[in-house]
């Protein structure tokens, strides 16, 4: 789908891809509904979006994506502002090892939340355009990663997620195509502040290890990564970003 003239939701957008991501989107010529639970910074992020793109290009719209009633208010301002709704990137997601309950909450039932809004507010329920979801799993959704297992967890579900309501038998149904985007590390503040695995003591040398050892990327890398999709990908595929790669991952056949 060509961004060009689209509306997209964005959740999580005042965090560090969030951001990153609303600006790719409308420096590409689309228009914005920025999403978060957190007030201060999304309605002084959109008030900069304004100012850097003009007026009409951004609204903050306070949304808890773990309550499918507060997101669907997202969706709705979609609408009553912009007149239509495109596209669903459902990006809010957090790290949280202690305390997993929250990263799951977040990442599988949020993710779901704003699948079933979109096809309830997308496509052939909504008059018939075609519609686009693009959710953030990550690259720790694609392989094991001992030193976060919930967070692997709560990303392979992602994936899981955006594979199945990607196929035909959904597509051709709702119109809407559901893809996953995968990023490996990236310069956010969920890498840096992240409470990574404080339950497990023991993983703290890995830990520390690994983030001296990955490649971290710029969030602006992650929305070059993002358009690509949106522009590219076929529904029901998994994209993975990292370290200067931008590619759909290709299952073993009998996987697919
Ligand atoms: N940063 C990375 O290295 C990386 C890698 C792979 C995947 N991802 C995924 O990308 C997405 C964005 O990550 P990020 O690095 O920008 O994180 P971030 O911590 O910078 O931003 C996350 C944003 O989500 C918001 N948020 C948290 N709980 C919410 C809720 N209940 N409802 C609505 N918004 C909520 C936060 O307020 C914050 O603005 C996440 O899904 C993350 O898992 C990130």
């Amino acid at each position: 789908m060509d961004p060009s003239g689209r509306v997209c939701l964005v959740t999580g957008a005042a965090g560090g891809l969030g951001r990153a991501f609303c600006r790719a989107l409308i420096a590409a010529g689309a228009k914005v509904v920025a999403s978060d639970i957190d007030e201060k910074n999304g309605e002084k992020f959109a008030a900069e979006l304004r100012k850097e793109f003009g007026e009409g290009t951004a609204i903050f719209v306070k949304a808890d994506v773990t309550s499918s009633e507060s997101l669907e208010e997202a969706f709705k301002a979609a609408k009553s502002t912009f007149g239509r709704l495109d596209i669903l990137v459902n990006n809010a997601g957090i790290l949280q090892e202690d305390g997993w309950q929250k990263a799951v909450d977040i990442n599988v039932k949020g993710t779901v939340h704003g699948v079933l809004l979109a096809l309830k507010h997308m496509g052939k329920a909504a008059g018939g355009d075609p519609g686009l979801v693009v959710n953030l799993s990550s690259i720790a959704g694609l392989h094991p990663t001992p030193h976060v297992p919930i967070y692997c967890a709560t990303k392979h579900a992602v994936a899981g997620l955006s594979r199945s309501y990607g196929a035909v038998m959904h597509l051709e149904n709702t119109g809407v195509s559901v893809v996953a985007l995968c990023p490996g590390a990236a310069d956010t503040p969920l890498t840096h502040n992240s409470a990574f695995n404080y339950q497990h003591p023991y993983l703290k040398p890995y830990i520390d290890q690994i983030l001296k050892s990955i490649p971290i990327c710029k969030p602006e890398f992650m929305a070059e990564a993002l358009l690509r999709v949106i522009r590219e990908a076929k529904s029901g595929s998994v994209w993975l970003a990292d370290d200067g790669l931008i590619e759909e991952v290709v299952y073993p056949p009998n996987l697919q």
